[in-house]
C-alpha cells in the first residue's frame, strides 16, 4: 500500500492559545444567555465549544478512516467532503478537511487502484489527507454535486475475462444505483476500452469520462472513491450488491445493453425447420492452449450434426455485432480461456462446452467459468483431456511430475501451476474419446 504516514485515526488538534481562551470565555459568557436564544444558535455554541475544548462528543467525532487496504482484491479510498484531483504526471487526490477541523499530520497513501490488486499493478495514485485547507490546490472545475469514481484501465484489460472481472462488473455494481449521476475519472486511460464498451459506459454515466493522465484541471468533488470493490472472479455476491443483483441478472442486463431479446428460447428450439442444425461456435486460439488438430475437431463437430462457426474473437471486434452472433448460437465450445467470457451473450439454456486442459485444474475451470454458467442459467458440459491429448506429454514424458503428479505440481503454487498447465500446454483432442460429448450436448439441446 505504499508509504503511509501517521495512524488511521484522526486526532483533534487542541488549540489552547491565549486567543482561544479568550474566545472560550466569550462563549461561556454567551452560554449564560442560552435561555433567550433559539436552538440553531445553541447548536452553534455547542459546536464551537466542542471545537475549542476537544470534547469527545458525537459532533466532534473524527472523520472515518478514508482508506481501506484490507480487502484481498481492491484497495479503496472512499471520501466525502472536499476532494480535489490533479492528473498530469502524478495522479493525486487531495482530501481537504473542513475548515473547522485541523489534523496533526498529513497522511498519504500511494497505491495501485486496480480492482484485482494481487495480479497486476497499474499506475499509482497518491491520496493525501491534508492537515488543513491551506495546502489544497485551488479548484478550476467544481463538480461538487456528482460523485466520482477513479480507477485505471490498464492492468490485464484486453483479455475479456479481465475486462469484466476487474473493471466492468465492479464498475457496473458501484454505478448502476446512481442512475447515471456519476463521473468516471480514469488513469492509465485506454480509448479502445471506452469504445468497445461504449454502450455500457453510456448506460451507467451521463457525464464525460475524464482522462486524468492528460488533465490540466483541479477537479473538485464532494464524493470520490479511488478503486472499486470487486466481489469475486467473474462474479457477483448478491449479499454485497444492490437489489441482490446476481450473474443471471447481469447476463440479462448485458443482453439488454446489446439489444438482444430478453428471455427467449435457444435458437435451435425457436427454428421450426426440422432440418435446422444447432449452431456451435468453436473458439480458435492461435496462442497458448490451441488445438493441434483443429481440422479434425471441426470435422467431428460437423459430422455430429452441428452448424459450425469457427472464430477467434479480437479485441477490436464490434461487440454489438459479435454479441448478436453469439446470441444466434446454441453452443459455445472452447479450451479453457478468456473467449468463454462470451457466454454472457448466450440465451438461457444455451450450452457452454469447456475443454479443460491436463493438470487437475477442474477446480479453476469451475471457479472462472463453470459456476458462472450455472448461475446465469446456462447449461454446461466439461471435457477434461487425458494426458495423451496434451502436448505436455510429448514434451515431458510419462515420468515427469508435470504428467505423473499434477497434484504435487499444483501444490507448489500458482507460478508452477500457471507455467505448465496454462502457458505451456496445447491440446490434441482425441475425437473418438470426445465424440460422445457432442452426442450428449445434442440431447441436452433438444430437452
Ligand atoms: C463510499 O461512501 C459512500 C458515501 O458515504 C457510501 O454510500 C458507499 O457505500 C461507500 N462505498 C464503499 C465501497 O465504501
Ligand atoms: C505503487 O503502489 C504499490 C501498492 O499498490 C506499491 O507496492 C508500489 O511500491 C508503488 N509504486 C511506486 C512507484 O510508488
Ligand atoms: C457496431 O455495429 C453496429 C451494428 O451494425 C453499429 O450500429 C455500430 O455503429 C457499430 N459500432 C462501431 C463502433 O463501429
Ligand atoms: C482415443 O480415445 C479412445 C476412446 O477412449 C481410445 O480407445 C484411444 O486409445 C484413444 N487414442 C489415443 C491416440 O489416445
Amino acid at each position: 500500500m505504499g508509504s503511509s504516514k501517521g495512524s488511521a485515526k484522526e486526532i483533534w488538534l487542541p488549540i489552547f492559545t491565549k486567543r482561544s481562551w479568550f474566545i472560550l470565555l466569550l462563549i461561556i459568557g454567551s452560554f449564560l444567555s442560552l435561555a433567550v436564544l433559539d436552538s440553531s444558535s445553541q447548536d452553534f455554541i455547542f459546536r464551537t465549544l466542542n471545537y475549542y475544548t476537544n470534547q469527545n462528543t458525537e459532533d466532534a467525532s473524527p472523520i472515518q478512516p478514508i482508506c481501506d487496504f484490507s480487502d484481498i482484491r481492491s484497495d479503496i479510498c472512499n471520501m466525502t467532503g472536499d476532494i480535489r484531483t490533479q492528473g498530469k504526471d502524478i495522479a493525486t487526490v487531495f482530501f481537504v478537511p473542513p475548515p473547522d477541523k485541523l489534523f496533526l499530520e498529513e497522511q498519504q497513501w500511494n497505491f495501485s487502484p486496480y480492482p484485482h490488486k494481487d495480479l497486476c499493478p497499474t499506475k499509482n495514485v497518491t491520496v493525501k489527507h491534508l492537515r488543513g485547507p491551506q495546502n489544497a490546490p485551488a479548484c478550476t472545475i467544481q463538480s461538487s454535486t456528482i460523485p466520482a469514481f477513479l480507477f485505471p484501465l490498464a492492468g490485464l484489460t484486453g483479455n475479456p475475462w479481465h475486462d469484466f472481472t476487474d473493471i466492468l462488473i465492479p464498475l457496473f455494481l458501484a454505478s448502476k444505483p446512481l442512475n447515471g449521476e456519476v463521473q468516471f475519472v480514469i488513469i492509465d486511460y485506454r480509448q479502445w476500452f471506452l469504445d468497445k464498451y461504449n454502450l455500457i459506459f453510456k448506460d451507467i454515466t451521463r457525464y464525460e469520462v475524464i482522462n486524468l493522465d492528460e488533465d490540466n484541471e483541479v477537479r473538485c468533488y464532494s464524493h470520490l472513491m479511488v478503486g472499486l470493490p470487486n466481489h469475486k472472479d467473474f462474479g457477483i455476491d448478491p449479499d454485497r450488491a444492490f437489489d441482490r443483483f446476481d450473474m443471471f441478472k447481469f447476463r440479462m442486463y448485458i443482453r439488454s445493453i446489446f439489444s438482444l431479446p430478453a428471455d427467449v428460447d435457444i435458437p435451435h428450439k425457436m427454428d421450426p425447420r426440422p432440418d435446422k442444425k444447432p449452431k456451435l461456435m468453436l473458439f480458435h486460439r492461435s496462442g497458448i492452449r490451441h488445438f493441434l488438430n483443429e481440422p479434425e475437431v471441426v470435422e467431428v463437430v460437423e459430422k455430429n450434426g452441428y452448424e459450425l462457426v469457427l472464430i477467434e474473437p479480437q479485441r477490436d471486434d464490434n461487440l454489438t455485432e459479435f454479441a448478436k452472433l453469439v446470441d444466434s448460437c446454441d453452443v459455445l465450445m472452447g479450451v479453457h480461456g478468456a473467449a468463454l467470457t462470451n457466454i454472457l451473450f448466450l440465451r438461457t439454456n444455451a450450452l457452454m462446452l469447456q475443454i479443460i486442459p491436463y493438470g487437475h485444474i477442474e477446480y479453476y475451470a469451475d471457479l472462472f467459468y463453470g459456476r458462472q454458467a450455472i448461475e446465469m442459467k446456462l447449461r454446461k458440459i466439461d471435457y477434461s483431456i487425458s494426458a495423451e491429448e496434451s502436448s505436455l506429454l510429448e514434451k515431458y514424458g510419462w515420468d515427469h511430475p508435470v504428467i505423473k503428479d499434477p497434484d504435487g505440481v499444483n501444490a507448489r503454487g500458482w507460478r508452477d501451476r500457471k507455467r505448465y498447465y496454462w502457458y505451456e500446454q496445447d491440446v490434441r483432442l482425441n475425437v473418438t474419446r470426445f465424440e460422445p460429448v457432442l452426442v450428449k450436448a445434442l440431447e441436452l439441446l433438444k430437452e
